[in-house]
C-alpha cells in the first residue's frame, strides 16, 4: 500500500482503517494534512492500522491548497464533524462555530483532537465531561506552546507530585516584541509595527499585546497542574502595550528582563490558587530569561521533581502540527486498542483566588522632590500597609529626583494601596513604574 492509499478517501479504503475528519485547513490543518499524507506509512504503522483521512472541511473549496487531494475538500464542516469518524481533528480556531463541530463530534461517537486554546479555556470543562459521557479522547496538546510537549507531561508524568507553581512564555509574538525591546533599547510600537511586516504579530494583535491569548493558555495551564477547572474569566490579565524602553532599559540595568509571563501558583498559606498574565522582571540568571524571539518556554516547580522547563516553537502551522499529530496518534491507538486515556483530572475543590491575592516582589519607581523627610515619609506608607522594603536607589536631584523601591514579597492587593497612597503625597509627583519581580 503507499502513502496515499494509506490517507485517501476512496481507493485502497478498508474498513479497518482508522478513520480521520479534518475540520480546518488553514496554516495548522494544511500542515497536518501534508504530514499525514507524507508519513502516511510510519503512521500506520504506530498506530497499528493505516489512517485513512475522510474530508478536510474549509469555509472556501475553490482557494488552491498544495497537498490536499481536492476530492476530500468540503464547505460543509457541521456534516464532516458529525460523521462519525474515528478521529475528528478541529482546527478552525475560536469558541463558536469550533464548540457545536467538537459537540457534534462528541455525539457521533468521534474522538477528538484540538489545537484550540479559546475553546478549550472556556468550554474545557464541559467538553470534557461530554467525552467522558460518550467514551471517547479529547486531546489538545498543541493549543499551549505549539510544538512543545506540555500538556501531557503536566497530566500524566508529574500526575505523582505535587505541583505548586507553572509560569510561562506562552506567546511567541509578545516575547519577539520584548526581546527586541531589551536587545535593540527599541520602542514597543517600532518593534511591534515590524512584528506586523513580519508576520509574526497579526493586523489585529489585540489578542496577543493584551495578553488574552496568554490567559487562555494560563488557564488550560492551571487546569492540568492543581487538578482543577480554571476558566478563562479566572485569569486576570495585563498586557505589554504600556511596556516603555525605559522600562526596559531599567530593568536591564538593574540585571532583569521583563518578560509576559503566563503564572498559575499556589499561595503561600495554600488558601488558593493565583492564575494570572503580566509582564514580570526576571533576573538574566533565570533560565526563562534567555528564551529569545517567539519561542516559549515553561518552567514547572513540582516537590519531589523539582524545577523542570519545557522549551520550543511554539507557533507555526509544521511545529503546531507535530503536536496535533502527536495526539491523533494517541487517540488513534486507543480506537485499535479499544481503550481510552484518563479523563481530566479536576477532583481538587481548590479556590482560584484574584491576581490581587498573589504575592510577588515589586520595583516602585515614584518621581518626587528631594527634600529631607520625603523617603521617611514614603516609607511608612510602605510599612502602614504591611510592605517591606528590600532596598532603594534615588538618581537625580530636587524636583528631578527618581526614587526605585523594591519590595520584599507582598499580597498584591497591600502593594496596590500602597502605591496609590503614595501617589497622594505633596512630595510625590508621579508614580512612575509598578513592575512584579519573580525568580530571584
Ligand atoms: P487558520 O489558518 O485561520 O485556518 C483555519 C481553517 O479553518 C481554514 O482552513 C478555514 O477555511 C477553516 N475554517 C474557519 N472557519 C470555518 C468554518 N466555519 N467552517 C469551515 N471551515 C472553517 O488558523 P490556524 O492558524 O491554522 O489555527 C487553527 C487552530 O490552531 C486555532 O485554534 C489556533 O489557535 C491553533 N493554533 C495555531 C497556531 C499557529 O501557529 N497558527 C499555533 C498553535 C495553535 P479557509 O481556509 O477556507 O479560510
Ligand atoms: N499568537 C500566538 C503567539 C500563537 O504569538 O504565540 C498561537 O497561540
Amino acid at each position: 500500500m503507499s502513502d496515499s492509499d494509506n490517507v485517501s478517501g476512496s481507493a485502497g479504503a478498508d474498513s479497518n482503517d482508522v478513520t480521520v475528519a479534518l475540520v480546518g485547513g488553514g496554516t495548522v490543518g494544511s500542515q497536518v494534512a501534508r504530514l499525514l499524507l507524507e508519513s502516511a506509512d510510519d503512521l500506520a504503522a504506530r498506530v497499528g492500522r493505516p489512517l485513512r483521512l475522510t474530508g478536510v472541511a474549509v469555509r472556501d473549496t475553490a482557494k488552491p491548497r498544495p497537498g490536499i487531494p481536492a476530492d476530500l475538500l468540503t464547505d460543509d464542516a457541521a456534516a464532516l464533524a458529525a460523521s462519525g469518524a474515528d478521529v475528528v481533528v478541529e482546527l478552525i480556531g475560536g469558541v463558536s462555530p469550533a464548540d457545536e463541530y467538537v459537540r457534534a463530534a462528541i455525539a457521533a461517537g468521534s474522538s477528538v483532537v484540538s489545537a484550540n486554546k479559546a475553546l478549550m479555556a472556556e468550554q474545557g470543562g464541559d467538553l470534557h465531561e461530554a467525552a467522558e459521557e460518550a467514551g471517547v479522547d479529547l486531546f489538545y496538546e498543541a493549543a499551549v506552546a505549539g510544538a512543545i510537549p506540555l500538556l501531557r507531561p503536566l497530566g500524566d508524568s508529574l500526575a505523582g507530585d505535587r505541583i505548586s507553581r507553572v509560569m510561562g512564555i506562552v506567546n511567541g509574538t509578545t516575547n519577539y516584541i520584548l526581546t527586541r525591546m531589551d536587545e535593540e533599547g527599541a520602542d514597543y510600537a517600532d518593534v511591534l509595527a515590524d512584528a506586523q511586516a513580519l508576520g509574526y504579530a497579526e493586523a489585529d494583535p489585540t489578542a496577543d499585546v493584551a495578553g488574552l491569548d496568554a490567559a487562555a493558555k494560563a488557564a488550560i495551564l492551571a487546569s492540568l497542574a492543581f487538578h482543577t477547572r480554571v476558566t478563562l474569566d479566572d485569569v486576570s490579565c495585563e498586557g505589554i502595550e504600556n511596556v516603555t524602553a525605559a522600562d526596559v532599559a531599567a530593568a536591564r540595568d538593574m540585571g532583569f528582563v521583563i518578560k509576559l509571563l503566563a503564572i498559575a501558583d499556589v499561595t503561600p498559606d495554600g488558601a488558593g490558587v493565583c492564575v494570572r498574565v503580566h509582564p514580570t522582571m526576571l533576573p538574566r540568571t533565570h533560565p526563562l530569561a534567555a528564551v529569545r524571539g517567539a519561542f516559549n518556554a515553561v518552567f514547572v516547580e513540582a516537590d519531589a521533581a523539582g524545577q523542570v522547563m519545557f522549551y520550543g516553537q511554539g507557533a507555526g502551522g509544521e511545529p503546531t502540527a507535530s503536536a496535533v499529530l502527536g495526539d491523533l496518534v494517541t487517540a488513534a491507538r486507543h480506537r485499535v486498542s479499544g481503550s481510552l486515556g484518563a479523563a481530566a483530572s479536576t477532583y481538587n475543590d481548590v479556590a482560584i483566588l484574584p491576581a490581587t491575592q498573589a504575592r510577588t516582589s515589586y520595583y516602585v519607581n515614584f518621581s518626587v522632590t528631594d527634600k529631607p523627610g520625603v523617603l521617611a515619609e514614603i516609607a511608612q506608607v510602605f510599612a502602614d500597609n504591611g510592605v517591606s522594603i528590600s532596598g532603594v536607589r534615588q538618581e537625580g536631584l530636587t524636583d528631578q529626583a527618581s526614587l526605585t523601591i523594591r519590595t520584599h514579597e507582598a499580597v498584591d492587593e497591600a502593594l496596590r494601596a500602597t502605591v496609590a497612597a503614595v501617589g497622594e503625597l505633596d512630595s510625590v509627583r508621579e508614580v512612575a513604574g509598578v513592575m512584579r519581580v519573580v525568580g530571584d
